[in-house]
This record gives structure tokens, C-alpha cells and sequence, in this order.
């Protein structure tokens, strides 16, 4: 695999001359890509999303959802990357015309909301890791673990400086490092992460009682699955695939004009699954093994993870190296969320990086107050019923990013289809074109407007 690099994207991005280089290799821009799809929304959202939703005829749901609607946006969004070689607000605007850079303002908006609940899960992975080290974590007693995590969540102080970390950290990458260090890093880290898991997954499966979560988990039971949860399951589809901020977009654009983008999308899209299928198989059968009810909610992961780090052979050195590369997941995500915002000053009002990049985290940790806020001191603050993190969740997974996605359905197969098209153009299986147009012309739509009806 050759070098992998964004290298001087930037640079080119606002300047005269298109010096823009692309990634040293498609298996870079697949790896990067990956690394933003695989991230804290396999490890920490989707077991306890699938636990809420009753388990296996969930899992389907979602499957089915990202093989269909979220290849078939995955695909576009890197069309409309490569058509333009540029990023979502302006790539929406050469394409669409003037009024459509507003899709590219509301993916950018997206992405900042999402990361501004996103760095708080960021936090707790930081903490996590610590408590690793010094083996606080430890503990077999998942009543303890329990009421260890809320103690942890609801103290306001470490809730807001593990986030500005995290933050912090996603900054000085985005100021500096995503050229070299996060993609050669991604290299190892993302199969490390990937084989640990599978490690931790042999101990999970061996616990007394574990069948019972993987028979919950792979067992389908649509006697479980509502209208909400079908819904639910396409919004995590998204999630995982990270779509509907502009980023796959934007990270399209540093694509050769040659690089075969279908099969770019099945990879993509079969990591993601993968680290979801791998997450939950971690997780689910150590809740049912532990007696922990699975919808339990955000903390599952968190709670069932070291109970099992505490009752497996070298599980003090499992413990540090699975958050550590859960940090690194969810950085290389986080890094993914707040390029998209950072570019969007870049490119629109020609900032310099490092400004752009020092008052955009700034702004994400004022807005993500409330979430860091909401689990203790501002607990019982609602709105329309739900906790402040939830509000910021929700708004995200089920007004932005169907709205993002179905911007992005329009301006590919409507808008500009006939050019949009062309990137199908040396493909043998024909049945891809109409497939394609029509997952976004009629499926997408019909999909967002369920969503929004259902939340109404
Ligand atoms: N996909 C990432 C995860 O699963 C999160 C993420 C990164 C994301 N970039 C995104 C979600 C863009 C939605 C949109 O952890």
C-alpha cells in the first residue's frame, strides 16, 4: 500500500493554483473513510441501540439499510466529492447553483452538532482509558460498574475537562497531523482495534449465560421491531457510515478521477458493518452473561466492557489497549466531523487553518456543554421530554442527517444526473444505473419523509 496522504489539500483549496493532491492510493481513501465510519457509533452506539430495539430483527433492519440506501448515498456522496474535487458547500454550489449551497451549510451544521454530543462519549473513553491504568476499572461487580459510571457521568467537572481533551486532541490532528499521522496510523490501528475485538469477543462468548445475547442478537424476533425501530435502525445506517455531513464528500474529492468508486463503497460500508457486527457480538452475550437488562442505554457499552476485562487472562493489558484504540476510533472520527466545518470557513471565507480550527472546537465545546451537563448537574432539564444529550442526538440522527441525505439523493439524481451517471460509466453490471437513480429519486425521499413523519 503506498503512502496515504491528504497533503495539501488545504492549501489548494482557496489558492489559485489547483495543486491538489490526492490520496497516495485507493486503498488510503477506503481506509480513511473507514476510519471515520468506524468509531465510537459501532463500539459505543450500535450495542445499545440494538439492545433498546430488541436485538436480531434490529440487526437486519440495519443491515438491510446500509446495503441499500446507505451504499446507494455513500456512492453519491463521493460522486458529487469527485465530480468537484471540492468540499460539501462548495461542491454543492458548482454543481447545483447558488441556492444549494445551502445543503452544503446544513451538512456542515451537522457535523457540528454531532460532534459537539460526539466529544463527550470521547471524554468517557479518555477516562476509561485511565482508569484502565491505574485498574480502577476493573471490576468484576457489574452493580459497582454501574454505579461507578453514573458517579463518573454526572460529576460536571470531569464531564467537561475529558471532553475538552478530546477535543483538544481532534484539533491538534485536524491542525496539523491528518496528513501523515492519521491515515499511516489508521494502517495498523484500525486491524489492531479489529483483532482485539475479536479477542475480547472469545472471552464474551465463553462467559456462563452468553448464549442468550448472541441467540438475542442473531436471532431475529419481528414480534420486537416497531415502525420506530425500523426508522431507528436507517438513522444508525448513517450514523455508521458517517453521511449527511459532507464528509464522505469532501473525502471523495482528494479521489483520483480513476479510482473505481463502487467497490470503494462496498468496502466502506463493509467495515462499518463489520465493526458493528463485531461490537455487538462483543457486548450483547457479556450483558446477557452479567444479568444487565440490554437496553440499559448509553453506558452498556461501557459497564459490560470492563466486567469482562476483569474476568479474563491478561485483562489489565486487554483493558488498556481496547481503549486506547477506542480513543483512536473515535479521533479518527471526530477528526472527520470537524474537518467538514473547518473547510467550510476555509473555502467560503478564506480563514486560515489553525483560526478556523482553534474557534470551531471552541464553539463545539460550548455547544456540547449541555450534552456533557445533561447525565448530572442539569439531569433533570428537558426538552419535549428528552435529556439535553438526547435533544442534541436526536436532532442529529433524525432531522440532520436525513436531511443532508436527502440533499445529497437530489442533487445527484435529479439535479445533475446525467453527469452524475458518468461515474457508472466502465461498470458491467448495467442494473446498477436505474438501481442506483431510483434508491435515491424515489427510496431516499420516501424514507426521510417517514422519518419525520414518525417523529411528528
Ligand atoms: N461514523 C462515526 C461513528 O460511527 C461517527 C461519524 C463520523 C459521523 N463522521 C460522521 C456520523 C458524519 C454522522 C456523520 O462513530
Amino acid at each position: 500500500m503506498s503512502d496515504i496522504s491528504l497533503a495539501s489539500s488545504h492549501a489548494s483549496r482557496n489558492a489559485a493554483e489547483p495543486a491538489r493532491a490526492g490520496w497516495g492510493s485507493r486503498a488510503g481513501f477506503v481506509l480513511a473513510a473507514a476510519g471515520s465510519a468506524v468509531g465510537l457509533g459501532a463500539v459505543w452506539k450500535f450495542p445499545y441501540v440494538v439492545g433498546k430495539h430488541g436485538g436480531g430483527a434490529f440487526l437486519l433492519v440495519y443491515l438491510a439499510s446500509v446495503f441499500t440506501l446507505g451504499l446507494a448515498l455513500l456512492l453519491a456522496e463521493m460522486t458529487i466529492g469527485r465530480l468537484t474535487g471540492r468540499s460539501a458547500t462548495t461542491a454543492f454550489r458548482m454543481l447545483g447553483g447558488r441556492a444549494w449551497a445551502w445543503a452544503g451549510r446544513i451538512s456542515a451544521l451537522n457535523a457540528f452538532l454531532i460532534l459537539a454530543f460526539y466529544c463527550v462519549v470521547g471524554g468517557w473513553t479518555i477516562a476509561y482509558l485511565l482508569r484502565s491504568i491505574t485498574g480502577e476499572a476493573l471490576v468484576a461487580d457489574t452493580a459497582r460498574l454501574h454505579s461507578q459510571f453514573n458517579t463518573f457521568i454526572a460529576d460536571p467537572w470531569e464531564a467537561l475537562a475529558f471532553a475538552g481533551l478530546f477535543l483538544v486532541a481532534t484539533a491538534v490532528v485536524v491542525i496539523g497531523g491528518v496528513q501523515k499521522g492519521i491515515e499511516r496510523a489508521g494502517k495498523i490501528l484500525m486491524p489492531a482495534l479489529f483483532v482485539l475485538m475479536l479477542m475480547v469477543i472469545a472471552r464474551s462468548l465463553t462467559l456462563p449465560g452468553a448464549m442468550d445475547g448472541v441467540a438475542y442478537f442473531l436471532m431475529p424476533d419481528f414480534a420486537q421491531l416497531s415502525g420506530e425501530s425500523l426508522l431507528q435502525a436507517l438513522g444508525l445506517a448513517f450514523f455508521s457510515l458517517s453521511l449527511g455531513a459532507g464528509i464522505i464528500i469532501a473525502y471523495g474529492s482528494y479521489l483520483p478521477k480513476d479510482a473505481p468508486l463502487v467497490s470503494s463503497c462496498v468496502w466502506v460500508g463493509s467495515m462499518a458493518t463489520l465493526a458493528c457486527l463485531l461490537a455487538g457480538l462483543m457486548v450483547l452475550p457479556a450483558v446477557f452473561a452479567f444479568g444487565l437488562p440490554p437496553d440499559a442505554g448509553p453506558g452498556l457499552t461501557f459497564i459490560a466492557m470492563p466486567a469482562i476485562f476483569a474476568q479474563m487472562p491478561f485483562g489489565h493489558a486487554v483493558a488498556i489497549a481496547f481503549f486506547l484504540l477506542l480513543l483512536f476510533a473515535a479521533l479518527t472520527s471526530s477528526v472527520s466531523l470537524l474537518e467538514p466545518v473547518v473547510a467550510f470557513l476555509i473555502d467560503e471565507y478564506a480563514w486560515p487553518r489553525r483560526r478556523a480550527v482553534v474557534v470551531v472546537a471552541i464553539a463545539t465545546f460550548v455547544a456540547g456543554i449541555p450534552a456533557a451537563l445533561s447525565f448530572g448537574a442539569w439531569k433533570d432539564v428537558e426538552v419535549f421530554g428528552r435529556s439535553l444529550f438526547d435533544i442534541m442526538d436526536y436532532t442529529a440522527m433524525n432531522i440532520g442527517m436525513p436531511l443532508g441525505g436527502l440533499f445529497v439523493a437530489a442533487l445527484v439524481s435529479w439535479r445533475i444526473w446525467p453527469q452524475a451517471r458518468t461515474v457508472l460509466g466502465g461498470m458491467r453490471a448495467r442494473w446498477l444505473v436505474p438501481t442506483w437513480r431510483g434508491m435515491c429519486l424515489v427510496l431516499t425521499p420516501i424514507a426521510v419523509l417517514a422519518i419525520w413523519y414518525q417523529n411528528l
